[in-house]
């Protein structure tokens, strides 16, 4: 009795196994017959109505149908797994004639170029690159470098508030101060960043931008330290021919303060379309700090004095590589980008 159901089960599942076409079949079919609730362990089960001297026996059947259902098992499913792969393989095959996927190599952005310049020239003269946070304190974006309340210098810039007195600096003049919190001097440093004002975007402006602030405190730092390192610095930059020239202008911060134009390079200053025939172009904002300044920062103006500048890098970029609209420093177009 036993031994015909066996015999009906091994023929069934070999005759299963035989038909199955792929691997989930296939293990569907060994659920249902050596599962938990398989074929072949509800026969193992009924063992127990079985006289007990008949039960070695049947358990060895039991168990032979068992092998041979899952030697099959196997075999068949080495075949379906080879023949998946062998599928796949053919699927995947590669053609060789198609043309290769280009590595394509980025290339430096005209503001990196110039920024690695601008550090270069500086940290020959002995200067070091600082950083400073672009979240800032009313306090060091502005109290600090002698703009309170209510200064017309803090309307101009139509800042980007984030809290009540927290902001994003709208000038790198503000790590001067955490330069010279900082309480080690001399100081020598040049900061560049990034800074964020509520201007319209143009050929000339963009709400976010980039700055160079430069510091030097010491003892018996004079004006005449001042035009001379800018001076190297435009000659370095722009060409050995380059002449100089400083302005009076007033920034908050320094006193006596200048603004430095370099003589156009395009035309050596006889005055053309580049300099809007003027000879000359503007270049950056500098001055000696201001005594209020160091005092506020706790450095004493009668020993120490310093100088300070300030410089657009995108200003500079424009300028060096002849790019006319500002924009396009923005729009990582790399047909302009590959040009620099
Ligand atoms: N922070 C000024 C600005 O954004 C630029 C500047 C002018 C920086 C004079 C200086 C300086 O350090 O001495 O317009």
């Amino acid at each position: 009795m036993m031994k015909d159901e066996l015999q009906e089960i091994r023929e069934d599942a070999l005759k299963q196994i035989k038909e199955s076409a792929d691997l989930k079949g296939l293990d569907n079919i060994r659920v249902s017959f050596l599962g938990k609730k398989g074929r072949m362990t509800a026969i193992l089960k009924s063992m127990k109505d079985i006289a007990p001297e008949e039960r070695p026996k049947a358990g060895q059947v039991i168990n032979e149908t068992r092998k041979v259902i899952e030697e099959k098992m196997q075999e068949k499913k080495e075949l379906l797994e080879n023949a998946a792969r062998d599928a796949k393989l053919r699927q995947e095959v590669i053609d060789v004639t198609l043309p290769a996927k280009k590595r394509r190599v980025g290339h430096p952005h005209p503001n990196t170029i110039a920024l690695e310049e601008v550090e270069r020239i500086f940290t020959g003269l002995g200067y070091e690159v600082a950083d400073g946070p672009e979240v800032e304190y009313d306090y060091y974006n502005f109290e600090a470098l002698n703009i309170p309340e209510g200064h017309p210098a803090k309307d101009e810039q139509d800042t980007f508030y984030i809290g009540n007195d927290i902001l994003l600096r709208t000038q790198t003049s503000s790590v001067q101060i955490h330069m010279m919190e900082h309480g080690k001097l001399p100081i020598r440093m040049i900061a560049p960043g990034r800074v964020f004002r509520a201007d319209e975007v143009d050929a000339t402006h963009s709400p976010c931008f980039h700055q160079i602030e430069g510091l030097v405190v010491d003892k018996n730092i004079t004006m005449a330290d001042l035009k001379g390192t800018l001076d190297e610095f435009a000659r370095e930059m722009f060409g050995d021919d380059i002449k100089t020239k400083f302005r009076p202008h007033h920034f908050p911060f320094t006193e006596p303060s200048a603004e430095m134009d370099v003589s156009c390079f395009k035309c050596g200053g006889k005055g053309c379309r580049f300099c809007k025939g003027e000879g000359w172009i503007e270049i950056l904002g500098c001055g000696m700090v201001h005594p209020h300044v160091l005092e506020m920062c706790h450095i004493d103006p009668e020993e120490y004095t310093g100088f300070a500048f300030g410089v657009g890098l995108e200003r500079i970029a424009l300028l060096k590589y002849e790019i006319d609209d500002m924009r396009l420093l923005y729009e990582n177009d790399e047909r302009f980008l590959q040009q620099f």
